[in-house]
Parts: C-alpha cells; structure tokens; sequence
C-alpha cells in the first residue's frame, strides 16, 4: 500500500467524540513504552506524527490519524495510551480502563486491533492479560513484536516462541503475528499489506456486497 499522506486528527478521552466512524479503522495497543507511536511514525514515514517519548505514559488520549484523505481508501491509524504504567495513580488507571475498553467494545468502524508486544523480554503476564481479554471481548487482534532490532535473533525467536504457547494455553488458533522495529522498518510492508487488505474488504461490504464463498 502506498501512504500518500498522513495527517493528524483528534484527541479523545471518549470514544463518542472520536471522527465519524465512515472509513475503516486500525488502533494500536500495549504496554506503555512498546513504541506504538514510534510504529505509526515508521509505518507512515513521518517522524514526529505521534509524540514518542522515552519516559513511559507519552500518549494519554485516544489520538486518531487519517491516512490517504481524499483518495479511493481513507483510512484512520489511531494512538492509544499504553498500560501497565506503574507510576500513573489507581484512579487515572480506572479512567484509562474505561475509556479504552469503551472505545475497543464499541467503535463500530475498529476493523483490526494491533496488540503490541517487546520483542526483547519473554512473555508479560499483563500482555498475555490484556490480550486473553481482547479475545474474551472478540475484539479482532493481531500480535505485534516491536523493538526487533534490539534483540539477537535466537532471543528474538525464543520469546515468540514462549509468547505463542502462552497465547495456545487459551486460543486454539494463533492470530497473525507480525515482527517490526522502527529503526530498521522491518514489517512495514508486512503490516501495510495486512491493512490493505482488510480496508479492500470494508469497501467491498460498503457497497453492499455479499461474499459467495
Ligand atoms: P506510551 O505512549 O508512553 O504508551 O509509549 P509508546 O508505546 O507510544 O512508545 P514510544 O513510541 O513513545 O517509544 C518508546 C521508546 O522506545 C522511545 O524512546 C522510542 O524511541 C523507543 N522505540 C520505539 N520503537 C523502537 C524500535 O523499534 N527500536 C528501538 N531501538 N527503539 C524503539
Ligand atoms: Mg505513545
């Protein structure tokens, strides 16, 4: 897929004050510091779209992107606030719950959900968590592994291997799962590709079709 353009939106804390729900949409989501605006940056080839940071908790709101305005397929990319922060205090952290479970239950346009996950450490018991409960909400998931250029490759391949038994002692199917870093772009393509096709899919229902097979 080709970005032609890549803009910011808005900020919400509430998933009813987000953009019109018309054009199919992607969230991004994990732990704090897992660089989910560091992958939109990558993913869009514009630094500084969505603020990073190298403390954890950058991002607090629900941030959306508008990619390829004007053309045949527009499409929002959406910054979520990370969990797991420990330093945020035990009421904002009931709030951040509310907000991002409201906004991944009931935005009705939330085609893909990307579950970001370190590629440097073995399985986390709250990634497993939050993951675990996106699949008891059926809010459609992939796994994504960030920071791949941090990690040798036999490590790398280990802790995906210990992040999948993980996730097999509770789904009998794997999601897709994808390996990227935003220092070397591995997985743009990859990515790119995966929301092209489910963005081809969306328009295809749009119109009215129905599928034969
Ligand atoms: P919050 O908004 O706080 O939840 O964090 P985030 O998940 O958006 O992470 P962010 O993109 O701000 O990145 C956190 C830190 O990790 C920054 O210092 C980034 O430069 C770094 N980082 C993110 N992705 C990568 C990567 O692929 N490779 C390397 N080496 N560093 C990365
Ligand atoms: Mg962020």
């Amino acid at each position: 897929m080709i970005i032609y353009s890549a803009e910011f939106v808005t900020s919400a804390t509430d998933y009813k004050k987000c953009p019109e729900p018309h054009i199919p949409e992607y969230a991004f989501i994990g732990r704090s510091n897992v660089g989910k605006s560091s992958l939109i940056n990558m993913l869009t080839q514009k630094k500084g779209l969505a603020k990073t940071s190298g403390t954890p908790g950058k991002t607090q709101t629900i941030n959306h992107f508008i990619l390829n305005a004007g053309k045949p397929q527009p499409w929002y990319l959406v910054d979520l606030p990370g969990y797991g922060y420990a330093k945020v205090a035990k009421t904002s952290r009931k709030t951040w719950s509310k907000f991002i479970f409201d906004y991944l239950e009931f935005r009705e346009n939330l085609i893909c959900t990307f579950a970001l996950v370190d590629a440097r450490h073995e399985p986390q018991q709250s990634d497993v968590d939050f993951i675990v409960k996106l699949g008891k909400m059926q809010v459609p998931f992939v796994v994504v592994f960030t920071k791949t250029d941090k990690v040798k490759p036999l490590a790398l391949k280990k802790n995906m291997e210990a992040m999948k038994s993980k996730l097999l002692e509770h789904y009998t199917h794997l999601p897709p799962i994808f390996s990227t870093s935003s220092e070397n772009r591995e997985g743009r393509e990859e990515l790119l590709n995966f929301i092209q096709k489910y963005c081809a899919v969306y328009n295809y229902k749009q119109v009215g079709n129905t599928f034969t097979t």
